[in-house]
């Protein structure tokens, strides 16, 4: 037994110290069974250091969470030929170019991102995206991955380094592990990401230990030396040890890159792992950081989304949703089905018209579309196999909660409820979002106990929620609920008091007015006072950030407008709810809170590049010179406003100048 465990660690140390094994992974495998056999066999024999007890390590508490040194971001979705024109378009707009930038290439792995560093060459920790700023740390349970080197190998070794990419789970190994988690009575994945993430995110990594985890390397997060390529990052990842990223191309014509799209959405059956559509890099690292990114996604990347994978079922019945701001959306229950591996039973059918186009009907063999996370939709009916005794669908009249009328405005699709203060189900569902992870997040606390504590009269409104710590006696009597799940509970709506402004922003359910646009508004406003003061002085402002617009400005101006929202935001706070000032990471310069004014043309960078970078430096750029001017940058053939800065006595910047200042 001593002898094999011994030639297992020599293995080991092969495979992951040296790079340089000398058997397969599954001979390794076979190596581990026979061991573990033996151990079960004698087990008084079984040395406590076994290679068989070292792959994970003893399970932990919960894991603790890590900033990210360089934040991990998001992508913005493409889902047509078009979407990617105007992705590339938009880059040229920025950058001023008139031929596209190189583009890479790279599949989209399904599975878990992950961030590992390396200092000196050795692992030292890894995290997962998590919110992109922070992450769980599962150095542990990381190590147990084959495929990622504990110690990088070659040369070009950086002092310190973040490689980042997929943790993912191939189709054969994923069907052999549903199989035996099947055979074993144990939980059955819906899909190869669902299982990476739940074998990663593992308490016990002997447990993960166990998964046939794998892993692909696509980008460089922090890192102590510089590339000008993206391509080079890739180059340099693979010298190191990794797998890198296959199927990727580089190209330089948009054509060709749909192209490649297309094959890869016949060919990406066949490729023995899951993904959900390519994305698109800018390859050069300057052009990178010049297009920067706008709330949580980068300028420079987009994903191109595989068409929805569609199925058939029966539609057995319309139900009518009210949303939190009154929307009505009908939604189609179905017979359950598989899409993609996940079971379906509900699926939007959007609005009226969208029914009426299609003319969908009760009874229906439809087709179902699920595309990514996306709530699945129905696509359209069969007609050869409708019922014969079927009838067109008729759209309500009034609210299916309250009763009041519904309203449709005028060029709008969806019908609503106006009846915003007292339908029941509005309320519900305002109250629902406002606990939700991305919101208050309040533990123990959703869709369930809302309905139960509305129903019971504990609560009536959102700020009630902060006063149910008055009525715990009567909350326990609650059928289901036990002391310690009401102490608890009471206790996570304590905690949750202390809440960062882009949530508090999230929760307060305003229309279209979701994670990314909060972030938008606290990084301009850092405090509620100031948002609320811009509002209703100059909304216009709001309008005007890049990514919000007059939709969202109005949709906001009604909302603050409203005297019970004022009203429930006072109470929000007397009960001590309290909005942390949002301190976003920028960088101190001589923008930074200063009012600039762009005038004339810049010979090296558009407008829009122009004005993303003085934000970036926390400056403001407005459109028009007047006293409070701090800064008018001057480019050629600069008029008016150049005169009337100069008169004014602002300060101005030529293009020259104004390179040298926002140099990083
Ligand atoms: S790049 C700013 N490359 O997609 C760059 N991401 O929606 C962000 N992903 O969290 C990541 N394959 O989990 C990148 N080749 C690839 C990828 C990839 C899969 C995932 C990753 C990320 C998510 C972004």
């Amino acid at each position: 037994m001593d002898l094999l465990a011994e030639e297992i660690n020599r293995h080991n140390k092969l495979y992951h110290t040296d790079d340089n094994p000398e058997i397969s992974d599954s001979e390794y495998d076979n190596l581990i069974c026979e061991l573990q056999k033996l151990e079960n066999e004698f087990p008084l024999l079984a040395n406590p250091n076994s290679p068989t007890q070292k792959v994970g390590n003893a399970p932990q508490k919960g894991f603790n969470t890590i900033e990210h040194t360089v934040p991990m971001l998001s992508l913005g979705n493409a889902f047509s030929e078009k979407n990617v024109a105007d992705f590339i378009d938009r880059i040229c707009k920025f950058l001023t170019l008139s031929e596209m930038p190189e583009i890479v290439a790279e599949p989209k792995i399904d599975g878990l991102s992950c961030s590992l560093t390396y200092k000196q060459g050795v692992l030292i920790q890894a995290l997962t995206r998590g919110d992109g700023k922070k992450g769980e740390d599962i150095t542990i349970n990381v190590k147990t991955i084959k495929n990622i080197p504990h110690k990088l190998k070659g040369e070009n070794i950086p002092y310190i380094v973040d490689v980042r990419g997929e943790v993912y789970i191939a189709n054969l190994d994923f069907e052999n592990l549903n199989n035996e988690q099947a055979k074993n009575g144990l939980k059955v994945f819906a899909n190869p990401r669902n299982a990476a993430a739940g074998s990663l995110r593992q308490l016990d990594s002997t447990i993960t230990a166990k998964r046939p985890l794998k892993f692909f390397a696509y980008a460089i997060g922090e890192c102590s030396s510089e590339f000008k390529y993206h391509t080079d990052e890739l180059k340099n990842i693979k010298n190191w040890g990794f797998v890198d990223i296959p199927y990727t191309k580089t190209f330089t014509k948009l054509n060709d890159m749909i192209s490649w799209y297309e094959k890869v959405t016949n060919e990406r059956q066949n490729w023995g792992f899951a993904i959900d559509g390519i994305v698109y890099k800018v390859n050069d690292i300057s052009l990178q950081k010049r297009l920067g990114f706008i709330a949580k996604s980068p300028r420079w990347a987009i994903a191109h989304k595989f068409p929805a994978q569609q199925v058939t079922t029966i539609l057995e019945k319309i139900d009518i949703q009210v949303g939190r701001t009154g929307v009505i959306t009908p939604v189609a229950r179905l017979k359950p089905v598989n899409v993609g591996g996940v079971m379906v039973s509900n699926a939007t059918l959007h609005n009226e018209d969208y029914i009426k186009d299609r003319d969908i009907r009760e009874g229906d063999t439809v087709f179902i579309e699920r595309a990514g996370e996306v709530i699945p939709k129905v696509q359209s009916s069969v007609i050869a196999k409708r019922p014969k005794n079927s009838t067109k669908y008729i759209f309500p009249t009034t609210c299916p909660a309250c009763g009041s009328n519904l309203v449709r405005s005028e060029g709008e699709a969806a019908y609503r409820c106006i009846n915003h203060l007292n339908c029941a189900a509005q309320i519900e569902a305002r109250l629902t979002h406002f606990v939700s992870k991305k919101c208050f997040d309040i533990d123990g606390m959703g869709e369930k106990q809302v309905k139960a504590f509305l129903k019971k009269g504990f609560i009536k409104n959102i700020v009630d929620i902060f006063r149910l710590k008055n009525k715990s006696n009567e909350l326990k009597t609650l059928d289901g609920y036990g002391e310690k799940s009401i102490d608890k509970l009471l206790i996570s709506i304590e905690s949750s008091k202390n809440i960062s402004l882009p949530r508090f922003i999230g929760s307060l359910g305003i229309h279209m007015v979701g994670e990314q646009v909060a972030i938008l508004l606290a990084e301009k406003y850092s405090n509620l006072v100031t948002l609320q003061q811009v509002i209703n002085e100059n909304p216009q402002e709001i309008a005007n950030i890049d990514g919000i617009g007059h939709k969202i400005m109005s949709n906001l101006e009604q909302f603050f407008i409203e005297p019970h929202n004022q009203q429930m935001i006072k109470e929000l706070i007397a009960e001590g709810v309290n909005i942390a000032e949002y301190k976003p990471n920028k960088i101190e310069s001589i923008f930074t809170g200063k009012t600039v004014v762009l005038t004339g043309t810049l010979q090296k960078m558009s407008r829009a590049e122009a004005k993303a970078r003085i934000q970036e430096l926390g400056g403001k750029v407005s459109s028009s010179v007047s006293a409070k001017t701090d800064f008018i940058i001057a480019g050629e053939a600069a008029g008016s406003k150049l005169k009337k800065a100069e008169s004014l006595g602002v300060t101005i910047l030529d293009e020259k100048i104004f390179l040298q200042k926002i140099i990083r």
